[in-house]
């Protein structure tokens, strides 16, 4: 996955194509670049590292232009240098490109256009396309019919933008990968996600698979392929840059663990009604999961731990349902009819292995429905319906606030579906809604006494750590040891604490603490399983409520709220959260864009 922006208007480019890849480097960081016309041609500065590394070797060059684009890279076809970072041009330097996806024919497009005396300078699949547009100027076709033609013979994903040199005209395409324009007057942007230029405009048009657009400095032409006009609505984004700044924190990670009892009250809002006990989803009537016979949730990484945690609920309802990590699900999908509801569950509603999985939910004729942090995502158009959490931008590369929100959501929605198939709710509204409308609060609370920095120091420099949960805590253990490992680059591990004794108890040692997260569900078993660890001397933190049994029995312990079963593992995932953020700071990791990853993988 990697950020693209362009920008056409008035006055300089560069201010607003470096805002925008800084805004978008969560996207990509590996090397970054930026192209903008001079007057005479196109100038290309683009380097291996961060953002702020191209900004340093831009120095006090003068880039002057009205109108350029950037990039900022996940490499995917080469390794991070100088050579393959984008913009990529072909060999005259007349045309420009940056691209995100993958461009599955490129290899056959190369050699073609090797044998027509093209020279290629990188490894990557994009520079055939800025050659292949040149190919066709030299064939006599204008700018526009060379950019479409060029366009029409690529395979796989893409979302493209092309500068020619000698007009103040940005070409784009989109294929698999997301493009949005945004528009002020006299002033248009192309980005792979909205706070690329939210600071310039909030007025925005998301690009379906096939658009083509044309952006000059008095508008945007919006076509199909061939050149037919399409008409595309605009929207307002209701996100203020003020939301996809790091205001008065170090890292984004933080201040989006802190931003989730915000999330949490947006998420709820208008949904639950604890007077009457009812949950209204805007587009789901009462009846509408009536014949639905099983419950199937595809997502990836953390938004895999939620679906998990929404499968778990509905099991324990009584309601027939699985979570499939959406990349296995082409291999091992179980039986999927029109009496299957499968749920996509994305934050950004653009991973590719997710996609992936719904489409093939969608041809097997399943009701889907993707539940989704992004308006306006491929994953949330291309399902049958959308359900938005509403968690706001989150930059950090891991995960935190839309974790919490997407289990808020699919707890609503398991609600909903048991209420349809059993006639009623499996829990009793009446407690379980007024907790969940207590949540933001309760977090508020715990979050300002949390001792998360304390234990993380404590227990900084151990070889691996282990989180352990049951139940409803199972997930919450995965989750747990998903970020320690992302964001510290330490060993760890998640495991349902009854698993511990079969097998990874092996690696205990006194150098090995271990997490136990109480849910409520079983809580003795799991204690019995923590005191196992303890007893072969590894230190046992239990993430539990004041008062509880295994406060006691723990080494130490993180305090969350008292809660409905349903519900207590979400406050403890909070608290595992902070314990990674402290630990990942105290080793100096880079915490908001950790080495080798991408906030959304849109390649398989
Ligand atoms: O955008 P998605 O929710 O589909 O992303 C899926 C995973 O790539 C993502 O949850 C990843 O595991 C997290 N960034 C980890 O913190």
């Amino acid at each position: 996955m990697c950020g693209i922006i362009g920008r056409v208007g008035d006055g300089n480019a560069l201010e607003p194509l470096l805002t925008g890849l800084e805004n978008l480097e969560y996207r990509g960081y590996d090397s970054a670049g930026i192209a903008v016309q001079n007057g005479s041609g196109i100038d290309v500065q683009k380097r291996s590292g961060k953002v702020d590394e191209l900004k340093e070797s831009i120095g006090d060059a003068t880039l002057d232009g009205k109108i350029g684009i950037g990039h900022t890279r996940w490499s995917t076809h080469g390794p991070p240098t100088d050579e393959n970072a984008h913009p990529h041009t072909d060999g005259t330097k007349d045309v420009a490109v940056v691209h995100n996806g993958i461009i599955e024919n490129y290899v056959e497009l190369k050699s073609r256009l090797a044998g027509y005396g093209h020279e290629f300078t990188s490894d990557t699949d994009t520079e055939v396309i800025p050659h292949l547009i040149q190919f066709y100027l030299d064939e006599g076709l204008t700018n526009e019919a060379a950019f479409r033609r060029a366009v029409e013979e690529l395979e796989g994903s893409y979302a493209v933008t092309a500068m020619l040199s000698g007009e103040h005209v940005l070409y784009a395409a989109r294929q698999g990968s997301p493009l949005v324009v945004g528009m002020e007057d006299g002033e248009y942007f192309l980005a792979s996600d909205v706070p690329a230029f939210l600071e310039y405009t909030d007025s925005v048009v998301y690009l379906e698979d096939g658009d083509v657009v044309i952006v000059d400095e008095d508008g945007v032409e919006f076509t199909d392929l061939a050149g037919n006009p399409i008409t595309r609505e605009s929207e307002t984004v209701e996100w203020d840059p003020e939301q996809a700044g790091k205001g008065e924190y170090d890292h984004f990670m933080l201040k989006e663990i802190h931003e989730q009892p915000t999330a949490l009250a947006q998420a709820l809002e208008g949904r639950i009604d604890t007077t009457n006990e009812r949950i209204a989803l805007a587009d789901f009537q009462p009846g509408t999961f009536e014949a639905i016979e099983n419950v199937q949730f595809v997502a990836c990484g953390t938004s895999y731990h939620a679906a998990l945690y929404g499968s778990l609920t509905l099991n324990q309802a009584g309601i027939h349902s699985s979570a499939l990590l959406a990349n296995e699900y082409s291999v091992s999908a179980p039986p999927t009819d029109e009496n299957t509801l499968v749920v996509a569950v994305t934050q950004s509603g653009e991973t590719a292995d997710t996609l992936s999985a719904l489409r093939q939910a969608n041809e097997a004729g399943a009701t889907t429905v993707t539940v989704t942090n992004v308006v306006g995502s491929t994953a949330a158009r291309e399902a049958d319906e959308a359900l938005f959490i509403r968690a706001g931008p989150e930059i950090g590369v891991a995960a935190t606030k839309t974790f919490s929100s997407q289990a808020v959501m699919l707890t609503l929605l398991g609600q909903r579906i048991v209420g349809d198939q059993h006639g009623e709710p499996s829990a009793d509204l009446g407690v379980l809604l007024p907790e969940l409308a207590g949540m933001p609060d309760a977090l508020e609370e715990m979050l300002e006494r949390s001792d998360a920095d304390a234990i993380a120091s404590r227990y900084a420099n151990s070889q691996s750590y282990f989180f352990i949960g049951r139940g409803l805590g199972f997930p919450v253990a995965l989750e747990g040891a998903l970020k320690f490992k992302e964001i510290t680059y330490e060993h760890a591990e998640g495991f349902a604490s009854g698993e511990l004794k079969h097998g990874p108890l092996a690696l205990v040692t006194p150098d090995t603490p271990v997490f136990a997260v109480f849910t409520g569900e079983e809580d003795e078993k799991t204690l019995k399983n923590a005191a196992e660890a303890q007893t072969r001397g590894a230190p046992v933190i239990a993430v539990c409520p004041a008062g509880h049994r295994a406060v006691d029995v723990a080494d130490a312990h993180l305090e969350i709220p008292e809660t409905e079963s349903d519900l207590s593992g979400l406050l403890a995932n909070v608290q595992l959260q902070l314990v990674s953020y402290y630990a990942a700071d105290l080793l100096d990791r880079s915490i908001d864009k950790p080495r080798n990853l991408a906030k959304s993988v849109t390649v398989e």
